[in-house]
């Protein structure tokens, strides 16, 4: 699948405005580009360096999720601008990174910011979630920080994760996760025009029930669950400010990020932290 299938504007506008050196823009979405874990709701006007404490906190929760130990090699599957990559070499030491994006102008701009340090080995590689060009058995551990929904198959990409993990080793994601009677509203995200937004094609049609069943029917057995959909809840505001400095001019943008809000608000969609153990 060439990245002019895959269509993703939001990237396309920040990759423009952090090509322009928008400082911002920077601070905010420079390393990760998701929504951020707030373990307390911020006093007063949330800030680009706020938002990035929020963002680094998120990743953290992914990976910590999968319970990463020194040593290990570690695959992160749409690593977007590399941020958890950056984080994880950071913070331990003898890992061997591996980032895979569909994205060839984010790996650039991850390679260009990312050096190893305390023994790791880092390498960003070009790829498809669904198709992962690595042996089998050849990893300690898969992340996935929010970007599973952008995937063509979850089944496929779990299949793939599978495969490619050593027995005993962990798969951790994080998801906007929709309750039962909310699919007929993220199904019909997924037709045209709507697949045609700012965010791209979304499929946010996996309930935790159906995560379940995948889980066990690939291989895997459940390990951490965590609802973290009220720690998420400050970047809205954050979001919409943004949106209006920008200037950006598609609707969809406020439209798509105004019903995921809603629709989290109200505990119709939940922002999940997940991770499973290959079983041997
Ligand atoms: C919301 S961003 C998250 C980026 C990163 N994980 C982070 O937390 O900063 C979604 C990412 O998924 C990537 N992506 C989308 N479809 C993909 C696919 N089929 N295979 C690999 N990466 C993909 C996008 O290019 C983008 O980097």
């Amino acid at each position: 699948m060439a990245v002019k299938d895959i269509l993703l504007p939001y990237f396309d506008l920040l990759l423009a405005q952090l090509e322009q050196g928008n400082a911002k823009l920077e601070l905010a979405f420079g390393r990760h580009v998701h929504w951020g874990y707030w373990p307390q709701a911020p006093q007063g006007v949330v800030s680009p360096e706020d938002f990035s404490q929020a963002a680094e906190n998120l990743t953290r929760e992914v990976y910590d999720a999968a319970g990463i130990e020194n040593g290990q090699r570690i695959l992160d599957v749409g690593c977007g601008f590399g941020g958890t990559i950056a984080s994880l070499n950071e913070n331990f030491s003898g890992v061997e990174l591996i980032g895979l994006n569909i994205d060839t102008r984010q790996l650039v701009r991850a390679q260009e910011k990312i050096k190893a340090c305390s023994g790791n080995l880092i390498c960003f590689t070009k790829g498809n979630a669904c198709w992962l060009p690595f042996p089998d058995q050849s990893f300690d551990v898969v992340l996935a920080v929010e970007c599973i929904f952008h995937f063509p198959q979850r089944r496929q990409f779990f299949e793939e994760a599978f495969r490619i993990l050593k027995p005993g080793g962990r798969l951790a994601l994080s998801d906007f996760v929709p309750r039962a009677f909310l699919l007929p509203l993220t199904a019909l995200s997924m037709k045209w025009p709507f697949s045609r937004g700012f965010f791209g094609r979304c499929n946010l049609q996996c309930t935790l029930a159906q995560y379940k069943s995948l889980a066990e029917n690939t291989g895997f057995k459940p390990r951490v669950e965590k609802d973290i959909t009220k720690n998420t809840l400050p970047t809205y505001s954050f979001l919409r400010a943004m949106g209006e400095e920008l200037k950006i001019k598609d609707p969809s943008a406020k439209f798509e990020t105004w019903i995921v809000e809603w629709a989290s608000r109200l505990r119709l969609l939940r922002y999940l932290v997940l991770s499973f153990e290959r079983i041997k």
